[in-house]
């Protein structure tokens, strides 16, 4: 074998490796239960529904994912937030809308608004957390 062969094999073989750490990296879990170490854990997520920031919970069927976790306007004043790292494989989950429950962008999993699965590959249900609503403000623990 000549050298620039072996050279072109030896990038080629890194590419790769490359590229299935790449891959692998961007399925890693965010569950915000096992970030103990930023203060995520067990508090609340307050948000301000005031703040432009927030907008896209004002509207019946919009959603926002904060801290691992997806907030979700149900419409009538009612929010609902469930844990937005799918449990196959730790993508984030989305709300989608027309068809009012969770899909998730990597495997197509699906999930019901109440967390359970309705197709897999996932296996385990989406944790809920329990949404309180004060004039503009949302304390979701
Ligand atoms: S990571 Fe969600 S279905 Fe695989």
């Amino acid at each position: 074998m000549k050298r620039r062969e072996a050279l072109n094999k030896i990038f080629l073989g890194g590419t790769t490796v490359f590229l299935v750490t790449a891959t692998l990296s961007s399925c890693e879990k965010e569950d915000p239960d096992s970030n103990n170490n930023n203060n995520n854990t067990n508090d609340d997520i307050i948000i301000d529904l005031s703040d432009s920031a927030n907008n896209s919970l004002t509207n019946e069927g919009g959603y926002l994912v904060k801290s691992g976790v997806i907030i979700i306007n149900t419409g009538n004043d009612n929010f609902i937030a469930l844990s937005s790292v799918c449990t196959h494989n730790g993508c984030t989950v989305g709300y989608v809308a027309a068809n009012d429950n969770l899909l998730c962008p990597c495997h197509d999993s699906v999930f019901a608004l109440d967390g359970t699965v309705l197709q897999g590959p996932a296996s385990s249900p989406l944790k809920t957390y329990n949404v309180k609503k004060e004039g503009d403000i949302l304390t979701i623990s």
